[in-house]
């Protein structure tokens, strides 16, 4: 297993990066990217947490940290673009310099992409280039892969295809359902999350 220490990569980052997080589910990513900033690991500050499930805990998990979130529903635009729009205007309102997309369930277009150029994140449960899109945690089980995991990269416009940050491998027992599998790789997406938000800030310098 991969565990970087954070701030090893933090200690060179003299100036606070602005992170806005977008999200679809529970938001333990986003807890992960608190904590470490919380306990000295990240130089950065979360400006706003875009989610676009009513549901999603994220926006409770938000709340608790003190941090706005603001509902975008992508039913709400005719396309992907129109929705990806509206992500850059609130991400700009709110000075967002860096987007994190921390399960974030929608594929985004060059609309978001190009207005934050190499400054759009993506955390992805395998070991890309293995297993892209969704259901990620599945598709390892159902292929028998003996080793899968996360990855941290930098999002392009083809899935899941951008320049990997970091990666941590979790291995596969015989007896893992997809729902134990997937606590044990997220356990390791809170490890390299904010090491590789720090490690993208670094290599723009
Ligand atoms: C994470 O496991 C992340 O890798 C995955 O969604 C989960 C969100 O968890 N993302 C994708 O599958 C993107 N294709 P969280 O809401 O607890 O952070």
């Amino acid at each position: 297993m991969i565990s970087p220490d954070v701030s090893l990569v933090d200690l060179q980052l003299s100036q606070p990066l602005s992170l806005g997080v977008l999200a679809s589910g529970k938001g333990s990513n986003l807890v992960a990217v608190a904590d470490a900033i919380a306990q000295g690991k990240l130089n950065a500050a979360i400006k706003v947490v875009i989610y676009n499930k009513a549901q999603a805990q994220v926006k409770e998990k938000a709340a608790e940290l003190g941090i706005p979130s603001v509902f975008c529903n992508h039913r709400d635009y005719p396309n992907r673009e129109a929705f990806d729009q509206v992500l850059v205007d609130t991400l700009k309102a709110y000075q967002v310099h860096w987007v994190i997309m921390a399960g974030w369930m929608r594929v985004v277009t060059p609309v978001l992409i190009n207005a934050f150029p190499d400054h759009v994140i993506n955390i992805h449960p395998s070991l890309l280039p293995s297993f892209k899109g969704i259901n990620g945690v599945e598709q390892a089980l159902a292929a028998g892969v003996k080793i899968t995991g996360c990855t941290v990269h930098l999002v392009r416009p083809e899935v899941d295809s951008g320049p990997i940050l970091m990666q941590a491998a979790v291995p596969i027992f015989a007896q893992d359902t997809c729902e134990g599998l997937h606590q044990r790789i997220q356990q390791q997406e809170h490890q390299i999350l904010p090491g590789a938000i720090a490690l993208a800030a670094q290599q723009e310098n």
